[in-house]
């Protein structure tokens, strides 16, 4: 295994979309951010200098963080922010992963633009399971453009208390692509050689929307999710939520050269509530083997195909998609999926909203200001980290241990029930015991227009042993659940207007955030952290902060 050096310059760049041009917070000036590239067992070490004017720290989404929770990155959970001026060096390992992962910003909004693929390669010498091996691999990095400056957006909304403003475009590797008005220059093109097999490494980095991703006239064969090996399946058209990646495979056909194919993305919602309804085209383009400038060189006037892609509301499409996601479950590749538990929870996940504190002019339904909860606790940020408290013990004042937990009950969480009031700001954790083996139902609650939340969990992967919709029913439910090759994951969709299951075991010391990775949600307060001690073993134990770790 190697040591991998990477050094971040966190600056501010102007950029051009749409015609019109913004200063936005970068790595290295470039947008999307560079490419950590790593292989399996590989120690990563990432400088990050913050000359930029706002406070920065960086998530290594879906990394597991083995005993390295200070590398960790979300603001105020596993560390405090790197102000102006000053530095922090992240150190981790890649242990037991491959696939593509991502890592962005973990502050404020400031992730629309500070983000980048991880891509993790097997072990050298190891092949993936899955053939053809890909003759080229391309990361796609699906994102969101606004013209005006996303920290403006989201500040106007938390003081009025409203929904912030929908985005102008969403973006393939950055680029608008040229179904937006003035934007035809700046689209992604990935040129393919006939008879050759390229492997896309998928990236939802959009802030609020779930994506549909089809290409015109192939298949998509999906071999992993969120750096997971699963059985391979062909599709025409994925869907991806924010957080999640996703490897696919496509097979360039026999064609005329110069043939040009869209790839799309467009969102998948079903709530009533607004949002961007465009779609982001990149081009797939067979090479032309004719020299530049000779008569066949131009494609102009050639049809470019477009992909059909399904209705944005289409939710059994998603539910049948999901329900193709396998662990490879294989010798080489085991689900280590708990067959027992040690700890059962539920937890609701919604939309509500709270009364206004003051003078009831806020902007959100029936003038109440948006919140958002899991059991009905609005995560509030500390000011100081939670993991250097707890690591410190001076929890006083930061966070509670008594994050609201409810034996498993039938209720009726769906239909329309009126606004829910009961809502309570906190910053409250669930404590667990080193090696828990738990097992969460999270239940949407519809309380706002049934919305489906990508929860994403840090620290860990855990295994989707169940979903459906309505309500979860404790007696009947579980009888159901996959304990032999469920999907292996670290961001799952609770589905709009009903519930999904996840298990895993709690082998990882530290403070580690759950949260909706819609970053509007998460803004009103669909957040958690789950507190793991230290094991009694020596090598069981959360090691001590490294001395450059930021304070608050
Ligand atoms: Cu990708 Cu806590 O987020």
């Amino acid at each position: 295994a190697e040591t991998r050096r990477y050094q971040f310059d966190v600056q501010m760049t102007s950029v051009t979309r749409l015609c019109s041009t913004k200063s936005i917070v970068t790595v290295n000036g470039q947008y999307p951010g560079p490419t950590l590239f790593a292989r399996e067992g590989d120690h990563v070490e990432v400088n990050v200098v913050n000359h930029s004017p706002y406070n920065m720290s960086i998530h290594w989404h879906g990394v597991r963080q083995l005993f390295s929770a200070w590398a960790d990155g979300p603001s105020y959970i596993t560390q405090c922010p790197i102000q102006p001026g000053q530095s922090y060096v992240y150190r981790f390992q890649i242990v037991g992963q491959r696939g593509t992962l991502w890592w962005h910003a973990h502050i404020s909004w400031l992730r629309a633009t500070v983000h980048g693929p991880i891509v993790i390669l097997p072990p050298a010498g190891v092949p993936y399971p899955f053939s053809p091996a890909p003759h080229a691999e391309v990361p796609l990095m699906l994102g969101e453009w606004w013209r005006n400056d996303t920290e403006a957006v989201i500040a106007e909304a938390l003081r009025t208390g409203g929904g912030p403003n929908i985005s102008d475009a969403y973006t393939m590797n950055g680029l608008p692509g040229p179904l937006y008005n003035c934007s035809a220059q700046e689209t992604f093109k990935l040129k393919v050689k006939p008879g050759k097999t390229y492997m896309l490494r998928l990236i939802n980095a959009a802030l609020n929307d779930e994506l549909f991703f089809s290409v015109a006239n192939h298949t998509l064969t999906v071999v992993d999710v969120d750096a997971v090996y699963v059985k391979p399946f062909t599709v025409d058209t994925l869907v991806i939520a924010p957080g999640q990646t996703s490897n696919v495979l496509l097979t360039a056909k026999p064609t005329y050269p110069g043939a040009r194919y869209y790839m799309e993305a467009r969102p998948y919602t079903n709530t009533q509530g607004t949002f961007d309804n465009t779609t982001v085209a990149g081009v797939l383009e067979y090479e032309d083997p004719c020299p530049v400038g000779s008569a066949s060189s131009s494609t102009k006037n050639l049809p470019v195909f477009a992909p059909d892609l399904p209705q944005i509301n289409d939710t059994s499409f998603v539910a049948n998609y999901t329900a193709k996601l396998r662990s490879l479950a294989s010798t080489q590749y085991p689900a280590a999926v708990p067959q027992q538990v040690d700890r059962r929870f539920f937890f609701t996940v919604g939309l509500g909203t709270h009364p206004c504190a003051v003078n009831g002019t806020c902007q959100g339904p029936n003038g109440s200001r948006f919140a958002a909860s899991i059991n009905n606790v609005s995560f509030v940020l500390p000011t100081k980290a939670l993991l250097q408290s707890h690591f410190t013990g001076k929890s006083k004042g930061v966070y509670a241990s008594n994050f609201p937990v409810y034996p498993l009950m039938p209720f009726n969480y769906t239909g329309t029930p009126p606004n829910n009031t009961n809502v309570m700001n906190g910053t409250k954790v669930v404590v667990l015991p080193f090696g828990t083996n738990v097992e969460l139902v999270m239940q949407d609650t519809s309380i706002l227009g049934a919305e489906s939340h990508p929860l994403h969990l840090h620290g860990f992967n855990f295994f989707v042993v169940g979903q459906g919709f309505g309500n979860f029913d404790p007696a009947k439910d579980p009888a159901k659940f996959n304990l032999v090759d469920p999907v292996e994951r670290n961001t799952v969709g609770v589905p709009a207007g009903g519930w999904v299951a996840i298990r895993f075991r709690a082998d990882n010391p530290g403070v580690w955030f759950m949260h909706c990775h819609l970053e509007v949600h998460m803004s009103w307060g669909l957040k958690m952290a789950w507190l793991v001690l230290d094991g009694s073993q020596p090598n069981q134990k959360l090691p001590p902060p490294p001395s450059d770790l930021p304070q608050c």
